[in-house]
């Protein structure tokens, strides 16, 4: 109810807007999409599953270097499906990282396993090793381990695996990456997404690639991904008629997105090239405002830029200062994600930080903008968003 009141105000809102604001980060489609959808329509491969579903899975597992990949209704549900294939039962913990999107931590909550928040760091924003050293010391100490770890690559950059594997692994639990932001992303050369025991993918409207909607699970296990695929079309057991043993879900991605999710891979890497063009102009034409800073690129891999977030030193400006000031020349920009430690919603679960009072992502949250990187953006309207910042600051 709350979403559709929503949706129509936005929708009044820009009625008259939309064809000249500038987009945080919207579909951007290369051309190839409508043939494979109109090959759907063609075929009649319009009812969930279909051709084009098993050619995106294999594509895009071929693309990031894995041998097994799950397409799925949304990145969530590719979050929830990684927790059922690991096993997790109620009352079982899971660390997390606490600077993310409450779909990271959801379907924690949909199996009523307990979420633990782990805090960010400063040189990758992602979560910190130390952090999460100090929660295994505690959990240890308690004597019950998670059952899994679910780290997120910030906007687009991959955290710090060797790091945080060399921990996960001396206690033998599984790392869950969540890649949402960060398809097309290097860690030391591997794709983000291939280094945990699972990785999900999210193709909602505003990642770097989209499928309308819809989400991955990839993993080099293959009985996970058969697990999944078998969970996610109502957990239907291998017979004439409709056999259930367990609870299923309705999960899986429809061959008509899958269309799309095919088109929009040939294009992906001309996206990281000119969301990584968008990160470097403001770096470059920001630089003369000292009180701002780009969002650290760490050098062990490569990012695919897939936001471009600011952090401002100077306490004076508000990041609302900027979000407001942009707005008003109908030029979309957000906040960074509001800590899930911060959520009313999660506001029991646990926390841990590096120094006992203070956390990484909350600093950086109070402090931060995401600014527009929309792949579709010309340097004329880059240079209108650049020059209302420096509006702002002088
Ligand atoms: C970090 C993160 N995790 C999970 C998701 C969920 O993906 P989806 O919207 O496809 O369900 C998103 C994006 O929405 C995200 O940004």
């Amino acid at each position: 109810m709350m979403e559709r009141k929503q949706l129509k105000r936005y929708l009044e809102k820009h009625k008259h807007k939309a064809g000249e604001r500038i987009f945080l980060a919207s579909p951007h489609m290369g051309g190839k999409e409508i043939d494979y959808v109109n090959e759907a329509f063609e075929t009649n491969w319009i009812a969930p599953l279909g051709p084009h579903v098993l050619h995106f899975e294999q594509e895009l597992a071929e693309m990031v270097g894995i041998k097994a990949a799950a397409a799925a209704s949304s990145g969530t549900a590719a979050i929830h499906l990684a927790l059922k294939v690991l096993g997790i039962q109620p009352g079982d913990e899971i660390f997390c990282s606490t600077f993310t999107f409450a779909a990271t931590v959801n379907p924690i909550i949909y199996e009523q396993a307990i979420p633990v928040f782990i805090d960010s760091d400063y040189q990758s924003w992602n979560m910190c090793p130390k952090a999460l050293q100090k929660a295994f010391d505690a959990a240890e100490i308690k004597g019950k381990l998670p059952k899994a770890v679910i780290v997120v690559n910030l906007y687009g950059q991959s955290a710090d695996y060797d790091q945080l594997l060399a921990i996960c692994n001396q206690y033998q639990v599984p790392i869950i990456e969540d890649a949402a932001e960060s398809l097309g992303a290097t860690y030391k050369g591997k794709a983000t997404g291939t280094i945990g025991e699972l990785g999900i993918f999210s193709f909602n409207g505003n990642k770097i690639i989209t499928a309308s909607n819809g989400g991955m699970l990839v993993s080099n296990n293959i009985d996970y991904i058969e697990k999944s695929i078998f969970l996610s079309t109502q957990a239907r057991e291998d017979a004439r008629h409709y056999e259930h043993k367990e609870i299923g879900y309705n999960y899986r991605m429809s061959n008509v997105s899958a269309g799309i999710g095919r088109g929009q891979l040939h294009v992906l890497k001309s996206r990281v090239q000119k969301k990584k063009a968008i990160f470097e102009k403001y770096k470059k034409d920001l630089s003369t405002i000292s009180a701002l800073e780009m969002m650290p690129i760490c050098e062990y891999g490569e990012s695919n830029y897939w936001l471009s977030p600011i952090i401002i030193h100077d306490t004076a400006i508000d990041p609302n200062t900027i979000i407001d000031a942009l707005e008003a020349e109908n030029i979309e920009s957000r906040p960074l994600w509001k800590p899930m430690h911060l959520q009313p919603v999660f506001q029991q679960y646990e926390l841990f930080t590096v120094h006992p009072e203070t956390s990484v992502a909350e600093d950086l949250f109070l402090r931060g903008v995401c600014l527009p990187s929309d792949t579709k953006m010309t340097t004329q309207q880059q240079n209108r968003i650049i020059d209302v910042i420096k509006g702002v600051f002088q």
